[in-house]
């Protein structure tokens, strides 16, 4: 297993994105702030999609700027075409995410576009951004199933994370969008994934639906990935995604690396006050775990 784990905190994106009520941007802003104050190094911060396709998410240039950029931490943003590249440029963002899935039927869906049409999208969008210098981080959706096709191949994962790598992502997300995976077949879909990707350029991405992420996460650190997302207090979920609950919660995530001794520099107290700070704000019960046991 790895000595060192970084954690991408999805919360302030994937968590967001799914809420029904719109949540305010002071909120957004006082979210990001306080998980930069814990040690995180990479916080993912809003999307600059279509706001008719996400409304949650329509403040995506107010949250930017709004935010205290702390030295040392990262802050990508997703981004779906060239429209939302310029508008995170037109804020300073300086990291951003483009999302595509191994599903054709969830590509639709959730960007309204085929597997090769939204990669079309993607490449002049990354030779902006290498142009301008910045970091693109690349996700793969639906990497363990689709609700609307069901199963979801292998080699349709490897040969989009592939491309995605290929075309200059420094580092892919393999994403179980609903949550539906085990740890063989997590293990295996990595395994086959980091036979044409480096290892160090993978991260894995688990929804919990069922209950499966952190027993999902162990089987991968055990391949040895050494990054993982995650959402404090155990929000998210994509509108697009029938049936998708909430990513896996990071305080669960950091407990269970700090017991297997493995380096995250989180420091976990600030992480659950974090959450149920949060969970508060959300006016419901946090969904980790470890901040439950700890009121
Ligand atoms: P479309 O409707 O096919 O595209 O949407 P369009 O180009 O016709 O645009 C429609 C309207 O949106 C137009 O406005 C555009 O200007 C506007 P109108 O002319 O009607 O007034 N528009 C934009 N506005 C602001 N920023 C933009 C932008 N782009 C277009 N960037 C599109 C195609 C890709 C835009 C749309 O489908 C979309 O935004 N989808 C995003 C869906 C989404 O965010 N899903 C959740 C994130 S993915 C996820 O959660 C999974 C992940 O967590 C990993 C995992 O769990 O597996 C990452
Ligand atoms: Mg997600």
């Amino acid at each position: 297993m790895p000595p060192r784990v970084r954690i991408v905190e999805v919360g302030a994106r994937d968590g967001l994105q799914n809420e029904k009520t719109i949540i305010p941007t002071a909120t957004k802003i006082e979210l990001i702030d306080r998980l930069s104050a814990t040690g995180l190094r990479t916080i993912e911060a809003t999307s600059f999609v279509s706001p008719k396709w996400i409304p949650q998410l329509a403040d995506a240039a107010e949250v930017f700027s709004g935010i205290a950029r702390k030295p040392g931490v990262s802050y990508p943003v997703l981004v779906p075409n060239l429209q939302g590249y310029e508008r995170a440029r037109a804020v300073g963002a300086d990291e951003i995410a483009v999302f595509a899935a191994a599903s054709e039927a969830f590509s639709r869906k959730n960007i309204n576009a085929s597997i090769d049409e939204s990669i079309e999208r993607f490449a002049p969008v990354l030779e902006r951004a290498r142009a301008d210098g910045v970091k693109v981080r690349g996700y793969v959706s639906t990497v363990l199933g689709c609700p609307y096709q069901g199963e979801v191949p292998v080699a349709d994962v490897v040969h989009v994370a592939q491309r995605l790598h290929t075309l200059g992502c420094y580092e892919i997300s393999l994403g179980d969008t609903i949550g539906i995976g085990t740890p063989g077949k997590a293990r295996a879909m990595l395994r086959a994934v980091a036979g044409e990707v480096p290892m160090a350029a993978l991260a894995v991405h688990f929804h919990d639906t069922r209950g499966q992420a952190l027993a999902n996460i162990l089987a991968c650190l055990e391949e040895g990935v050494a990054v993982v997302d995650s959402a404090v207090s155990g929000t998210g979920g994509c509108p697009y995604a029938k049936g998708a609950t909430g990513n896996v919660a990071s305080e669960d995530v950091v407990y269970m690396l700090d017991g297997l001794g493995i380096a995250t520099g989180i420091d976990l107290p600030a992480l659950i006050a974090t959450g149920l700070w949060l969970s508060a704000q959300l006016g419901r019960e946090t969904s980790s775990r470890v901040a439950r046991a700890s009121l």
